[in-house]
């Protein structure tokens, strides 16, 4: 199958080209390269053909000849997207609209959106792909406008399939530190630490990116019938954890490490979702790792790239930090277009 796939240097597009390379795909990138130069390790892999394009200036010329799109390439968080909500709706809602109507016009028969469990917001209760969205920031309306966009437009000849991804943990070389695991790991191995910015109580759900890459796999080749239209959660039943808990299972890959809460903490998140569907509908997928795995894999990267603490904290993994970075250093413009 020829595949693109947008958001191919982001950190899960880093893994997800080379894990669909190995399901002998024919696949290509597609990024603007925001976070290019963030490179935590060279995973010896030959690169995969990369379009650099931004996702607003794409033709449908660009996208002829591909069976199917994996559409990664958005601003992707919370905090990127509450400091400009204009322009995150510009890119993630707009630019993916856009997208999307290019695709079809070119042919491409499948098209695979990487939403987020975050479109449930707060909530006391097990949220299901049938719940009521509650997105509380910009970044959480684009991916429900969006969810409900290609819902529209999907055809006898064009496969839409949505996947809520839960908050993504694990080795990636384009790492990103603002996501809870990866965070509370890099603080126990640079600081000695494992702080966490909550009283520890709250719940996330949480997915392996390698996790994520298999089920965005099955979901390329799965029958037509089966997941057209169909919004899945990405996880299983271990994947709902509290935030304290996750702070232990670190603590014994870094067994030297302390552990502390903030019950004044800036994180307030709170949800369980439940994974039942994906696990049972979707042929082929089950989530094989843990965060046990995930944080004995990141140690083993962060000896070997000799983390320190200033890595730790650098624009590289920060998505906000690079971006303010390439906007103050006149490199890209307010719009985030390259100047
Ligand atoms: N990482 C998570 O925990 C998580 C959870 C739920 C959903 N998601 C979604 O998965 C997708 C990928 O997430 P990620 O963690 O890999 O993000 P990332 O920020 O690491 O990667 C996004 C990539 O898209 C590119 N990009 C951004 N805007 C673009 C544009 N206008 N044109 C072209 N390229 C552009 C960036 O340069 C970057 O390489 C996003 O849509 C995100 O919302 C991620």
């Amino acid at each position: 199958m020829k595949i693109l796939v947008t958001g191919s240097e982001g950190y899960i597009g880093s893994m997800l080209v080379h894990v669909l390379v190995d399901k002998g795909h024919d696949v290509c990138g597609l990024d603007t390269g925001f976070y290019k130069e963030a490179m935590l390790y060279d995973n010896g892999r030959k690169p995969v053909t990369t379009i650099v394009k931004d996702i607003r200036d794409i033709k449908a010329s660009d996208l002829k000849g591909f069976d199917a799109i994996v559409h990664l390439a958005e601003l992707s968080n919370d905090p990127l997207g509450q400091t400009d909500p204009d322009l995150t709706f510009a890119i993630n809602h707009k630019g993916t609209a856009r997208l999307v109507k290019l695709a079809k016009k070119a042919g491409v028969k499948r098209f695979i959106y990487a939403s987020s469990c975050s479109v449930y917001g707060a909530s006391d209760e097990i949220r299901t792909e049938t719940s009521v969205p509650n997105p509380l920031t910009a970044y959480a309306k684009c991916k429900v406008l969006n969810e409900k966009f290609l819902i529209q437009e999907a055809t006898d000849t064009f496969t839409p399939v949505i996947l809520r991804f839960a908050t993504v943990y694990g080795l990636s070389p384009r790492l990103r530190f603002d996501l809870v695991v990866n965070n509370l790991a890099g603080l126990a191995f640079t600081t000695g630490e494992i702080k966490m910015d909550s009283d520890g109580t709250p719940w996330r759900p949480l997915t392996h990116v390698l996790d994520i890459a298999e089920a965005v796999a099955c979901a390329l080749v799965a029958p037509k019938e089966i997941v057209s239209k169909e919004i899945f959660n990405v996880g299983n039943e271990t994947s709902n954890y509290q935030i304290k808990d996750i702070a232990n299972i670190i603590k014994t890959v870094f067994p030297e490490a302390t552990v502390s809460l903030n019950p004044n903490g800036a994180d307030k998140r709170n949800y369980k979702v439940d994974f039942t569907k994906i696990n049972s509908r979707l042929p082929g997928f089950s989530c094989t790792r843990t965060i046990a795995f995930g944080a004995k894999e990141l140690k083993d990267a962060f000896e070997k790239a000799k983390l320190t603490n200033k890595d730790f904290t650098s624009r590289f993994y920060t998505r906000l930090k690079q971006i303010f970075f390439l906007q103050k250093t006149g490199k890209l413009d307010k719009e985030l277009y390259w100047i």
